[in-house]
């Protein structure tokens, strides 16, 4: 028997509830949650609500339970250290310790280390620990981003053209951030297609899952506000239809190196999820951040596809032997989509009956942020329900999810165009532009 405790209270988190419980081991599931995932609770043994920042409370639960590994689905357990306090009392996690978890809470971090150990990826950059010489730097840039040093819940990026237009207001963001922030990491603008990619890596070895598109922004066309992402896809063939197999190696290539540049760093393993945003541009393929964790909504995608066992997987990232587990996807493609609460990300109805009794069985439901009372799901605010859709290619994957995610009924929307044949030449086209 093997027990899993699995951290976190998402859409990625039931999506990973649901890959441990496709094991062929006897597994038994159990979920720290800071908010009840009625999806993930009745896959459970036994839950507890609690903070993530509780590690007293966590290790409590964890020492009843006696799991042979813990998963920590999302960053805010990981930057509050929780597999270093785990590891004290001889639980392994699939997750970093805080230190290397730096990898995505710190943007100057991964930045530096890039730099140090000569990995290519790098766009021109400058950290900043004071305004000094800040201006001069900005005139030297085409394009400006900005990125606070610190989790900020994907909220403190700002990018020249989209929350900026001039260099003066650059100057004025980045003293702004240097009042809360110790650093502040200012980067050249990257033009090209960005892609995710998912790797698995026990701190040496390091395996992909399939890349993934996702969409952050609220409304069709990209139009609207940020949020944590409506929707995402992959390819049957494992690539992206505006990729080459090279541009994949590339950014495989740069992960087995910064996890040894890691290794070498702070003389710890990382084990866990190494999620890169890359970007293709005409310079070649190069890093936008690091995440410690799988990407919400791209977990939905590849699990969904995963022919590999998640548990043995894990065990092997436990034991340093990633290099002989063979991880395998079926050749499907996915589109995932969500059903997020009409108003959302800026002011989102909340407490709303949402419904999806209707929606067909030919999907995967991945639940986030909604709540279950005697009647029914209510929403709680943030992103509500994902829906995977899988096919021979990603257009009938994207009328699967349409179809499902068209068939709530409550006060939500979503994304109609993620997957759609317009969108995917529309990326198609920007490519070819870029790449000239
Ligand atoms: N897909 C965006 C994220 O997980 O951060």
């Amino acid at each position: 028997m093997t027990n899993v405790l699995l951290i976190g209270n998402g859409a990625r988190e039931h999506a990973i509830a649901k890959a441990v419980l496709r094991s062929s081991e006897d597994s038994r599931l159990f979920a720290y949650m800071k908010s009840n995932n009625p999806g993930i609770s009745e896959l459970c043994e036994d839950i507890q609500i609690g903070s993530y920042s509780n590690i007293d409370e966590i290790k409590a639960f964890a020492q009843s339970i006696v799991p042979d590994f813990v998963v920590i689905g999302p960053e805010d357990p990981l930057n509050n250290g929780v597999a270093d306090a785990l590891e004290e009392i001889g639980i392994p996690s699939i997750g970093p310790k805080k230190e290397l978890a730096r990898l995505e809470t710190s943007k100057s971090f991964t930045r530096l280390i890039m730099q140090k150990y000569g990995i290519e990826g790098n766009p021109k950059f400058k950290v900043f620990e004071s305004v000094d010489g800040i201006k001069e730097f900005l005139e030297e840039l085409e394009g400006i981003v900005i990125k606070p040093d610190g989790l900020t819940g994907g909220k403190g990026v700002r990018v020249q053209g989209d929350h900026f237009d001039t260099k003066g207001e650059a100057l004025q963001y980045c003293i702004e951030v240097l009042e809360t922030h110790p650093t502040v990491v200012i980067e050249d603008k990257l033009d090209g297609e960005e892609f995710s990619l998912q790797c698995f890596t026990d701190g040496v070895n390091v395996i992909d899952t399939p890349p993934c598109q996702d969409h952050k922004r609220a409304y069709v066309d990209d139009k609207g506000p940020n949020t944590g992402g409506m929707g995402s896809y992959s390819g049957a063939d494992h690539l992206l239809p505006f990729m080459k197999e090279e541009h994949l190696k590339v950014a495989h290539d740069i992960t087995v190196k910064v996890a040894k540049a890691l290794k070498e760093e702070t003389g710890e393993l990382y084990k866990g999820v190494m999620y890169g945003g890359f970007i293709i541009t005409k310079q070649g393929v190069k890093l936008i951040e690091y995440n410690a964790r799988m990407g919400d909504p791209e977990a939905m995608n590849v699990l969904s596809i995963m022919k590999s066992d998640f548990v043995e997987m894990c065990r092997a990232i436990v034991n340093g032997k990633l290099d002989e587990y063979n991880i395998e996807f079926d050749n499907l493609a996915t589109v995932c989509k969500y059903a997020v609460p009409e108003g959302y990300p800026t002011n989102p109805v909340k407490n709303e009956k949402v419904d999806v009794s209707e929606v067909a069985q030919d999907t995967e439901i991945f639940y986030a942020s909604v709540d279950k009372k005697e009647d029914g799901l209510y929403m709680s605010g943030s992103r509500a329900i994902a829906f995977v859709g899988k096919g021979i290619d990603i257009e009938e994957a994207q009328v699967k999810a349409e179809n499902a995610v068209c068939s709530v009924k409550g006060k939500v929307f979503h994304r109609e165009d993620i997957g759609t044949k317009e969108l995917i030449q529309k990326r198609i086209d920007h490519m070819k532009r870029i790449l000239g």
